[in-house]
């Protein structure tokens, strides 16, 4: 069984007002995304790491990595301008002989062993495998004008994270059919085509770092050991 991930890592930080882009900011000892890699290099059946990056940011990207010894097969993908664009410019590079892809976003640097691992063991099932958390706040749906138009059920409601995993033939047929523009992550593409989708349990600490707030979280965790 042949695994690659991808890793979307071209995002330009908007949200984070940072002229460093966010993957390669530091958190502790090291930037986000080496503990990424880390985190997927570590992983048996991952046999190589396409990362998409802004053309603009590659030789930097490669240099910071470069001082790493991620001891994994890394491949530099042009990202394209939405998240989509760049997993699918990924997927184009993906091999023939590739079973199942994990698609982790370069800024969820504490996803452990134990998830990696039981989601690549579950695909091989379930062809669809996701993970995430259940929302732990009331959740409403307001107008533009900030006023509630809804309050959902929690119950129900979980927060989806990544790594998201599924077999290759059926995430290049979504993303064929659907496009790259569809969702806001790959599962919902996989969704669209009436496939069922399995969710997993992941962890309140698999943070994804979008805002400088996240920063101060994620240098917690950090600190306080937790990953
Ligand atoms: O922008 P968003 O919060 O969805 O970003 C999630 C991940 O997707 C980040 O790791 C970011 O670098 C990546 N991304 C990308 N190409 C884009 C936009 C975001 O690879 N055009």
């Amino acid at each position: 069984m042949i695994v690659e991930a991808i890793v979307p890592a071209a995002g330009l930080g908007v949200r984070m007002n940072s002229s460093i882009p966010k993957p390669l900011v530091k958190i502790g000892k090291k930037p986000v995304i080496v503990y990424t890699l880390e985190a997927l290099a570590k992983n048996r059946d991952i046999k190589r790491i396409l990362v998409a990056v802004n053309e603009d940011n590659l030789s930097r990207f490669k240099k910071v990595i470069g001082r790493y010894k991620i001891g994994k097969s890394l491949v530099f993908v042009s990202g394209g301008s939405t998240r989509g664009d760049s997993v699918e410019n990924c997927l184009k590079q993906v091999s023939g002989e590739t079973d199942f892809v994990l698609i982790h976003d370069a800024v969820r640097p504490f996803i452990s062993q134990a998830l990696i691992s039981r989601l690549i063991r579950d695909v091989k099932e379930s062809q669809a495998v996701i993970c995430g958390a259940p929302v732990k706040a009331t959740i409403k749906k307001v107008t533009r004008q900030l006023i509630v138009a809804q309050t959902l059920d929690r119950e129900n409601i979980w927060e989806i994270q990544t790594p998201q995993v599924f077999a290759k033939a059926l995430l290049t047929e979504a993303y064929k059919r659907y496009g790259s523009r569809a969702g806001t992550d790959d599962a919902s593409l996989v969704e669209k085509m009436g496939q069922k989708v399995k969710v997993i349990e992941g962890s309140y600490f698999n943070i994804k770092i979008t805002t400088p707030e996240d920063l101060v979280l994620a240098r917690a965790i950090l600190k306080e050991g937790y990953v």
